[in-house]
């Protein structure tokens, strides 16, 4: 190979950033072989720049698509026009996309009407269900439509996409980059720079999490945010909630809220200046990671919160009615408990009330990586333009 590969990797929401962050670095560590060329759609703006700054990455490119309560159809627009003229002036060799967002999707898309070659990172979720994650499941199996190089998180991922017919030659089972970032995280603890990790919370975790040390011994973690979440269900999860802490009287609920202001909306008017709920704004990713750490159950509709907290030893309960991540069930750490507040009361005590139970569930397994899936990619990237 006498020219350096240049590739392009295109992210913008909060998770592409943290799973894209370990396969940059890894790009920057062989610098002899590529030119890595980054650039975010700004589909999120503060989340982002959370994650920018932890992360250390200086994009070469912001499209800053965001606007306040966004429809699909504005993120799609926005995007599918800015990128023509970044990739004119960037020429890259391949473009990589994570995941199932519509960053992920428009990119692979407008790639395509330029005939860039497509590498997909965490490809072939699915729960076979249209509407569930909408709109992410389309998006994901679009984005595989368009994608000339798969790199599948799980057997069960690269599964899905033979059996969808994609070539077994364009598949590559990598692990997830989820785990590489966690590793980063240990690595950086052990080196003294993230005080995180002790399973129990330290003043700065405690911090994050809006409480005081010294604080009640109990912990409890929930996110949500999903689109097919919004008006009735997620009102029924919240109100939930409220049950829950008026039974368990020492537990502190942390709640990061996402920004999107029908989550604000409807988390402020059910759960504000509740004893013992606290609404945070996003918490920076460490110190998210340290939260889930500290905590002894998580409640969530998050994909990646899914995949570290097994990582973590943390049992969780997926607030959902599919996932496409079924290896934690699999696994036993992760419960599929739907949306019906009277259900989610029920897996919440079931759990809580039998400590035989909740043991079987605190167990550190890793059904999503190694935390080696970054040099894979590349490594894998390396393989594919030599032969060109
Ligand atoms: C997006 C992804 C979803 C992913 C999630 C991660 C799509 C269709 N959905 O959903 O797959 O799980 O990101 O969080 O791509 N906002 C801010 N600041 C931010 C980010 C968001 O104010 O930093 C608010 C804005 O009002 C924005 C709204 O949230 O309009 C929705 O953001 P959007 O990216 O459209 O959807 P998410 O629900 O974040
Ligand atoms: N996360 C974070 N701060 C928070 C909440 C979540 O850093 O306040 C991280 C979390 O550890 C995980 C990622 O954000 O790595 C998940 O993003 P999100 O839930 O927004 O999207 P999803 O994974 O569902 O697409």
């Amino acid at each position: 190979m006498s020219q350096k590969i240049r590739v392009m990797i295109v992210f913008g929401t909060r998770p592409e950033a943290i799973k894209m962050a370990p396969v940059l670095a890894e790009l920057h560590r062989q610098k002899t072989l590529f030119t890595p060329l980054t650039v975010v759609t700004g589909q999120h703006r503060e989340m982002l720049a959370q994650c920018l700054d932890r992360f250390k990455i200086t994009p070469d490119h912001d499209l800053a698509v965001m606007t306040a309560g966004q429809t699909l159809e504005d993120v799609n627009c926005a995007i599918l026009k800015g990128l023509p003229e970044v990739f004119d002036r960037l020429h890259p060799d391949v473009v990589l996309v994570q995941g199932d967002t519509t960053t992920s999707f428009v990119t692979a898309l407008s790639a395509f009407y330029h005939h860039i070659p497509i590498g997909h990172v965490e490809a072939g979720l699915r729960t076979r269900d249209k509407w569930n994650p909408f709109p992410e499941e389309m998006n994901r199996h679009l984005t595989g439509v368009l994608a000339d190089l798969h790199f599948a998180p799980t057997e069960q991922a690269q599964k899905n996409l033979l059996a969808e017919g994609i070539p077994k030659d364009r598949i590559y089972l990598t692990g997830n980059t989820i785990v590489d970032a966690l590793h980063e995280i240990m690595a950086a603890q052990t080196n003294g720079a993230s005080p995180t990790l002790s399973g129990r919370p330290t003043a700065r975790t405690l911090a994050a999490g809006g409480l005081k040390p010294p604080s009640a011994s109990r912990l409890w973690l929930l996110t949500l945010h999903r689109r097919e979440s919004f008006g009735k269900p997620m009102e029924g999860i919240f109100k939930a909630m409220r049950q829950l802490m008026t039974r368990y009287p020492d537990v502190e609920l942390i709640f990061p809220v996402h920004p999107n202001p029908k989550v604000q909306e409807t988390a402020h008017r059910i759960l504000a200046n509740r004893k013992r709920i606290h609404l945070l704004k996003p918490v920076d990713y460490f110190d998210f990671v340290g939260l889930q750490s500290a905590s002894e159950l998580i409640l969530t509709d998050s994909g990646g919160v899914q995949e570290e907290a097994p990582s973590l030893g943390k049992p969780v309960l997926v607030l959902r009615e599919t996932t496409e991540r079924p290896e934690g069930v699999t696994a036993g750490v992760a419960r599929l408990v739907g949306t019906n507040p009277k259900r989610i009361i029920e897996e919440v005590v079931r759990l809580m009330d039998n400590p035989q139970l909740y043991r079987k569930m605190v167990r550190a397994v890793n059904p999503y990586g190694d935390g080696q899936a970054a040099k894979r990619i590349v490594k894998i990237l390396v393989a594919v333009f030599k032969k060109k």
